[in-house]
This record gives structure tokens, sequence and C-alpha cells, in this order.
């Protein structure tokens, strides 16, 4: 057995310069409210993520303002997705409930940053992160079943899907079967 790291101070999640080239992570910013809501406006993010829906303005803040207090206490890091080329923000990826050397990842795009390998890009730095200089042992994924897209990035990444479990997650008030997956830092190359 690996044994768990032993609890100590919180985590300190302020993302060093987080690139490949191509994407680019870092906090978000105000700046980012317009992209956030547009992108959550999106049915597919409303149907696949826990995101407010409808999602308004109001909404987009609050995320915004509520960021501070989970990374100051080391549990919960959200990170802007920036296209280097364009400067764009395209989406979001997060990492939560940071405990024990353990994380469970989260992640949208807009639908302007799609189908590009944007998303896959920045959960293996994100991933990279979690399981590098954070020094965690494993990062979980899950994602409602049938949720393809999210289940391929997640492979892509190098994610291990490990198979469905009954009723594990809640989306708007009701049970549903999720799939799940994990990455060790072992799996990284
Ligand atoms: C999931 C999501 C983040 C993917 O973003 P993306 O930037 O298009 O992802 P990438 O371009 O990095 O890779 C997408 C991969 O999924 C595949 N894909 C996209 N839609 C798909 C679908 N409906 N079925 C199967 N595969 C799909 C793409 O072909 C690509 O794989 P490939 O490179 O082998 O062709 C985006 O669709 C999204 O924000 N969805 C709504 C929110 C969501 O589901 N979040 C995850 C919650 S667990």
């Amino acid at each position: 057995m690996v044994p768990a790291p032993q609890p100590g101070p919180p985590a300190d999640l302020s993302p060093p310069v987080l690139t490949d080239g191509v994407v680019r992570l870092r906090l978000p910013a105000d700046a980012d409210l317009p992209d956030i809501v547009a992108a959550c406006q999106d049915p597919e993010v409303s149907r696949w993520t826990l995101v407010p829906s409808p999602y308004g303005e109001a909404d987009g803040r609050a995320f915004l303002a509520g960021q501070a207090p989970g990374r100051a206490a080391g549990t919960d890091v959200v990170l802007a997705v920036e296209e280097v080329a364009t400067g764009r923000f395209v989406g979001l990826v997060g990492l939560h409930g940071i405990a024990d050397g353990d994380a469970e990842i989260g992640y949208w795009t807009g639908p302007w940053g799609r189908g590009r390998g944007l998303t896959t890009r920045a959960v293996r730095l994100a991933c990279g992160w979690a399981l590098g200089g954070l020094g965690l042992q494993r990062v979980g994924w899950a994602a409602l079943v049938g949720n393809d897209a999210s289940r391929r990035v997640a492979e892509k990444a190098g994610f291990r899907v490990l198979g469905a479990l009954r009723r594990n997650l809640v989306q708007r008030g009701t049970r549903v079967d999720g799939w799940v997956g994990d990455l060790l830092a072992e799996d990284l190359p």
C-alpha cells in the first residue's frame, strides 16, 4: 500500500506557469465574466455539469468571487484555459476536494474552443501540476454515463476509465449512473 501523505499545512494552490505553448492555465479574472456567462448558456454545459441553469451574470460573478476560500484552504482550485495564439479564454479546468493526496478533476470548454484538442491539453497540464508540483498521488474523474466527449478527453489525457457506478452522481436533483476513472502519478509519461 502507498501511504497517504501526512496531514500538514494546506497545499499552496498558486499555480506556477502552466503552458504547453498552445494553451495556458491561469487563475480566472473578472475580465473572463462575459465568456464564462456565454459558455454556460450552452445546453451541453448545463446537461453534463452542475453549473446553475439558467446561468446569468450574477452566477458568473458569484463563481469568480467564490474562488478564494477553497484556494486558501488548499482544497479547490479552478483555472482558466486560454488559447496562447489568440489570448482568448476558452474554458475552465478545476481540481476539487484536494485532500490526502487525492483530487477530482472537472472541466468545460465554450463551444468556440471545442474540437481542437485544447481541453485535452488543459487537462494534461492540470494533472501534471497536480501529480507533480502539488505532489498528489491520484486524480479522479467522473462523468454522467453517456458523456462521450468528456470520456474521450479523460482517456486522451491518460485516465483509466474503470467502469460505471450505479446512481453515484446527482444531476439536478436526480441520482444517475456515472462513469469513473483515475490517473495516478505513476501513469504520467
Ligand atoms: C467535454 C468537452 C470539455 C470537450 O472539449 P473539447 O475541447 O472539444 O475536447 P478536445 O478537443 O480536447 O477533445 C475532444 C475529443 O472528444 C471527441 N468527441 C467530441 N464530441 C464527442 C462525442 N459526442 N462523442 C464521442 N467523442 C466526442 C472528439 O472527437 C475528440 O477526440 P479525438 O481527438 O480522438 O477526435 C466539451 O465538449 C464540453 O465542454 N462539454 C460540456 C461540459 C462537459 O461535458 N464537461 C465535462 C463534465 S465531466
